[in-house]
């Protein structure tokens, strides 16, 4: 990795068994293996190239099982974007979403990218919740509803969703550095003044002298 790149620390959430694994996989090296529950957090990454600048992108892939949850609201803090993954065959899933974005709301940064995502269309005989409903949900939250199947792929939108998602992403992050170097700037102009006020001062004192 080089000194210039930008670094992007995206988190995948939602209920056990939705196929948060099975996503990252398809992001970072288009596969889809068997998978066991995560426990913890695992961790993959993937370079990108956005608009002629080099991206690091770190996918924190959360355990959905209830005994982790403590453990993954400490990665919410440095998510830049988050993915909220519910099955659109497990109705429970999708009803849990809104707990989801609460925690989300509660512990990460004001101004982190999300999404929400409608896994396992290719089960569409076994749908429990519709495009419509999910959509009007994520319409409700001010976000974006996407639908994939991590298994086929077949409408091949895996990877246009998440590089769009660091795209947004990316604008962010940027963002913040230049508020962080404007905020570094004028403390520094304020210090400056200070400083050449006070040596103004003890001129005028010498001169009464
Ligand atoms: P936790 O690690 O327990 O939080 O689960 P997870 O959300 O990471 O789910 P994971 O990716 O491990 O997938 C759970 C199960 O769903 C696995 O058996 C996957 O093979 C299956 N699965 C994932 N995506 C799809 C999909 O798009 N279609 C179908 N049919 N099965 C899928």
């Amino acid at each position: 990795m080089s000194g210039e790149d930008f670094i992007l620390n995206l988190i995948l959430i939602g209920e056990s068994g939705v196929g948060k694994t099975c996503l990252a996989r398809r992001f970072v090296d288009d596969r889809f293996d068997p998978t066991a529950s995560t426990i913890g957090v695992d961790f993959s990454k993937k370079q990108l190239s956005l608009d002629g600048k080099s991206v690091n992108v770190r996918i924190w892939d959360t355990a959905g099982m209830e005994r982790y949850v403590a453990i993954n609201e400490a990665y919410y803090q440095r998510a830049d974007g988050v993915v909220v993954v519910f099955d659109v065959t497990n109705r429970a899933s999708f009803e849990a979403v809104n707990g989801y974005l609460v925690k989300v709301m509660e512990n990460s940064t004001s101004d982190a990218c999300l999404i929400l995502i409608g896994n396992k269309i290719d089960l569409n005989e076994n749908r429990k919740v519709t495009r419509e409903e999910a959509t009007a949900y994520a319409r409700s939250q001010n976000i974006q509803y996407y639908e994939i199947s991590c298994k086929s792929n077949s409408e091949k939108n895996i990877d246009k969703i998440m590089t769009q998602l660091c795209r947004d992403t990316l604008e962010v992050v940027i963002r913040r550095e230049e508020e962080s170097d404007k905020k570094d700037l004028d403390a520094i102009k304020r210090n400056s003044l200070k400083i050449m006020q006070a040596e103004t001062e003890k001129e005028k004192r010498k001169c009464c002298w």
